[in-house]
């Protein structure tokens, strides 16, 4: 770390691992710029504190009930979310802003800014209210952040239902969507986001500095476009487990035995599959899975979140002797170590759901995909990674057996995946040089560490 600056930075993380992962990694690199670092967040889905004991960390209460913390509706959750902690992130922030420190006297370090998640809806008219500066961490891809205002005109222009012959073609207000995705974007679940969207952006607007995980060379059009759009300061300081990886901040505790079995396993031979940390399949998708992969005859790495087969526990219901089968290929764990397994020289491919995190993370190890989104923006993630830089196999929502043992050994056996590879490898090395003393992605950073310095 760098000498203390003599500044503190006051962080406030929406409570899903999506979230939390770049927040704390975001920390961690202004920690080692001199800055000091609370971090406030909810009591549902803490942090650990005690991997982070450089960081300051205060809890709120967030007033969920059992039945509320267990729902797998995030449209649900941010509003109940932003509905109950407005007042004690208030009471907490008003405590931390007083220049002196209640039970010493002495003078507190200068708080230099909030940097807090888009999806609280209350942050900027109370830093305002309260005279902080206030910056938004957004953990989507530029261009989804970017477009995704449009969402509610789009379904007010009745993009469902969509005749056969629309359904490839590219929606122009949010390229390169396809108008088939939109339609699964726009569920009724997400209708219930459609009224905070506009409030989102002029919150994002009236604030004083937009930080994506991203960068020019991923993202550039984008970046561009969204300077335009917003007027204020935009950084794009480059994926964040680039600089720290994100495991300290792992919400479940990850099965570290995932390597020891990937060293007995060939160099490139493994299918590594995850699903993130959000989404929940049926029970016959979670079959559909297991069997494409068994009958691809590759062996594979399975994460399955405990709770994320709805009406399980976990794989119990998968039979005896089908789970000996799987066990000849496979091995299936609760939560995996991702970023030491997408490294692996084991790993030949990645079945993902395309949240930002995983694509970037798999984009870093050059690791190529096998596109499966279920939600939001992971279909924006997913288009990027099959049509725009063509490092994936796209599953076109397909849950089924027969696909998925077809997109495993096109991209594993076939001359189509040896090509996907190489554009992979050659989109890593492009991300790499962000990082280089003159990238795109260092002085993004090195901007955000003045910006905030001086503002
Ligand atoms: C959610 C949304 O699903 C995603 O679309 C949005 O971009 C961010 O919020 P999540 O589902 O958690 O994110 O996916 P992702 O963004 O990929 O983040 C998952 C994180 O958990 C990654 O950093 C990944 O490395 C980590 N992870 C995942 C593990 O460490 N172990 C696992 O077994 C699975």
């Amino acid at each position: 770390m760098e000498k203390s600056n003599g500044l503190r930075v006051i962080l406030f993380p929406f409570p899903l691992q999506g979230c939390i992962n770049p927040m704390i990694q975001l920390a961690k690199i202004l920690h080692s710029r001199g800055f000091s670092i609370t971090v406030i967040h909810t009591r549902f889905n803490a942090p650990k504190a005690s991997n982070h004991p450089l960081f300051t960390f205060l809890e709120i209460p967030d007033g969920l009930s059992e039945t509320e913390k267990r729902t797998n509706n995030t449209k649900l959750l941010i509003t109940l979310l932003n509905r109950n902690c407005e007042s004690p992130f208030r009471d907490c922030l008003t405590k931390l802003l007083q220049p002196l420190d209640s039970e010493t006297g002495d003078e507190k370090q200068r708080i230099s800014c909030l940097i807090d998640d888009s999806g609280w809806m209350f942050a900027q008219p109370l830093a305002q209210s309260l005279k902080l500066p206030r910056l938004v961490l957004n953990t989507y891809q530029v261009s989804f952040f970017r477009n995704h205002f449009v969402l509610p005109k789009l379904r007010r222009e009745m993009y469902l239902p969509l005749q056969d012959s629309e359904q490839e073609d590219r929606v122009q207000e949010f390229w390169p969507l396809l108008k088939k995705d939109v339609s699964r974007i726009l569920d009724v679940e997400t209708e219930l986001l459609d009224p905070f969207l506009d409030k989102v952006l002029k919150m994002t607007k009236a604030s004083s500095g937009l930080i994506f995980m991203s960068c020019e060379e991923l993202d550039q059009d984008s970046l561009s476009q969204a300077r335009e759009d917003f007027e204020i300061p935009i950084f794009a300081i480059g994926p964040s487990h680039s600089h720290f990886p994100a495991s300290s901040s792992s919400l479940s505790t990850p099965d570290e035995t995932c390597i020891p079995w990937l060293d007995k396993q060939e160099d490139k031979s493994v299918i590594y599959v995850s699903l993130g940390s959000i989404v929940t399949i049926s029970e016959s998708e979670l079959m559909e899975i297991v069997w494409g992969l068994r009958n691809s005859d590759q062996p594979f790495l399975l994460v399955v979140r405990v709770g994320s087969v709805r009406g399980t526990e976990w794989i119990e219901t998968i039979p005896e002797e089908i789970m000996e089968r799987l066990n000849e290929k496979g091995k299936i764990v609760k939560w995996a170590p991702q970023q030491d397994v997408l490294k692996h020289r084991a790993i030949g491919g990645f079945l993902t759901h395309n949240g930002w995190s995983s694509t970037v993370e798999s984009v870093c190890e050059a690791v190529p995909m096998i596109c499966l989104p279920f939600r939001w923006d992971q279909w924006l993630n997913a288009r990027f990674v099959s049509d725009v830089w063509m490092v994936g196999i796209h599953l076109e929502g397909r849950v089924e057996r027969n696909e998925i043992e077809r997109a495993i050994r096109r991209l594993m056996l076939e001359t189509e995946g040896e090509a996907i590879r190489e554009r992979i490898q050659l989109l890593k090395e492009k991300v790499g040089r962000s990082f280089e003393q003159n990238g795109s992605a260092n002085q993004s950073l090195q901007n955000l560490i003045d910006h905030i310095s001086f503002i």
